[in-house]
């Protein structure tokens, strides 16, 4: 294993597993939903059920994720000192998980109360998250372009789940408020200010260190969050400036630098001396083969009218960036963590190395193949569902099967570890 990670640092191994636990049983939700609501759930961006389905996997599954994955990569790789791990976990963790409920329930059918309690809960949860990470990232004595992204992703976070709750209580209160603008800066801070943010800082760590490429060059991580957090706040001004070119000639721009970082990712990938083929980077560059599907689509969007008019071809964005971009990219990152914190909690426990088991052993090669698999049939489906409605059941049962597998893989990692853990303590 390359370094520049500091262990000593490392959160209790409760604290990722139990947001990677999480976060797939919510994919299930979402399989679930679509596999019963069917054709019509996917007819526009707006119906109940296509926006209950995006928080399910955008707060349900990539936020719980993302959190568990933030709170073990600060300490390990940019040597911030997270305060009282455990507790803002504790805390976190389960009002995410129900603000997610209500928020969706909100949606489907329980109206302005369930958005209005989902408010607070959420701006508590995050509250309490920014300012465990914000304090952390800005504590440590470290430096670089990942520090500084992440520090961009944790502000993009704020202003995504401020935004979020504006709209919400526009829902539950009849605020009047620009609410179509309003939706459009608010996924966009969330898609890119916070989502893809996250992973690009991650990805400057973890890409060159797990999947043996070269590091990504200077002018493209001391390039990249500064302009997309300006791209940002100029899409922003829409609320404040009316200027009729603009917002096409900033989406542009956006595509644009997404599109960069994918061909760079793709292209480390194919240049990397060692060319191990495993889920992880495959899950890596069905990642970003979709983020370059979606700004080709989405370069259509913008320059084609009839496409624009099209209520389906939002949705097909819509599955490209969260299901095609995020899920890849995170289970990616989830299949080469898991086995590493095991590997790593295991080799503190005072055995000789010899006596750690590889980390190879932590979840079956066969198992996360076979998982990925399943995630590629699912989102051909999804894609192909927002074409012709009646494979929207098919896909469902599709999307909610890989994510039960994903859990399943997720559960098998945590069992191997107490295993492994038992024996060795008793061998101690
Ligand atoms: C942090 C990650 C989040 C992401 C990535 C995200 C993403 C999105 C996206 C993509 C849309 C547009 C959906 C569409 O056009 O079909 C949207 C709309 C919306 N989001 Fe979020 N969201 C997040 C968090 C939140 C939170 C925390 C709340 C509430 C507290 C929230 C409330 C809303 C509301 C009310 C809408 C407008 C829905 C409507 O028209 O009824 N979001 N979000």
């Amino acid at each position: 294993m390359a370094t520049g990670l500091s262990f000593e640092q490392a959160p209790p191994l409760s604290v990722p597993y139990r947001f990677f636990l999480a976060a797939p049983c919510f994919g299930v939700l979402a399989g679930l939903l679509l596999a019963w609501s069917g054709g019509d759930a996917l007819a526009s961006r707006w119906t109940a059920q296509a926006l209950a389905l995006t928080h399910l996997i955008a707060l349900g599954f990539m936020l719980q994720a993302m959190c568990g994955a933030l709170l073990q990569f600060i300490p390990v790789a940019v040597g911030g000192n997270v305060w009282r791990p455990r507790l803002v976990a504790w805390v976190v963790q389960p009002l995410l998980l129900v603000g997610t409920l209500l928020l969706v329930a909100g949606w489907l059918g329980a109206g302005g109360t369930a958005f209005a309690v989902a408010v607070p809960i959420f701006l508590m949860a995050i509250g309490v998250l920014a300012v465990a990470a914000g304090f952390a990232l800005w504590q440590t004595p470290a430096t670089g372009m990942t520090l500084w992204t992440m520090r961009l992703a944790i502000s993009g976070l704020v202003a995504t789940v401020l935004l979020g709750s504006l709209l919400a209580e526009a829902l539950a209160r009849g605020l009047v408020v620009p609410f179509l603008l309003l939706t459009d800066i608010h996924l966009a801070w969330g898609l890119c200010g916070w989502a893809l943010m996250l992973l690009a800082a991650v990805s400057y760590h973890v890409v060159p260190m797990f999947q043996l490429t070269k590091p990504y060059p200077l002018w493209f991580t001391r390039a990249f969050g500064p302009l997309l957090l300006t791209l940002l706040l100029a899409w922003s001004a829409q609320l404040l400036i009316d200027a009729a070119a603009w917002p096409l000639s900033v989406a542009l721009a956006l595509l644009a630098v997404g599109s960069v970082y994918a061909v760079l990712t793709l292209w480390l990938q194919h240049t990397r001396l060692r060319k191990t083929v495993d889920a992880t980077s495959l899950y890596f560059r069905v990642a970003m083969l979709s983020l370059l599907a979606f700004v080709v689509s989405g370069v259509a969007v913008l320059m084609l009218p009839a496409l624009a008019g099209d209520p389906r071809a939002a949705v097909w964005l819509g599955v490209l960036a969260l299901v095609g971009v995020f899920v890849s990219a995170i289970t990616g990152m989830m299949y080469k963590i898991l086995p590493f914190l095991n590997w790593l909690h295991l080799q503190r426990l005072g055995a000789p190395m010899s006596a750690v088991p590889n980390m190879k052993k932590m979840i079956p090669a066969a198992a996360m193949m076979g998982q990925f698999r399943l995630h590629v049939a699912a989102l051909a489906l999804l894609l192909l569902a927002t074409l012709q409605p009646l494979l929207a059941r098919p896909a469902g049962i599709a999307v909610a099967a890989s994510f039960a597998w994903l859990g399943w893989n997720v559960l098998g990692a945590a069992r191997r570890y107490r295993a492994f853990k038992a024996g060795m303590v008793a061998a101690l």
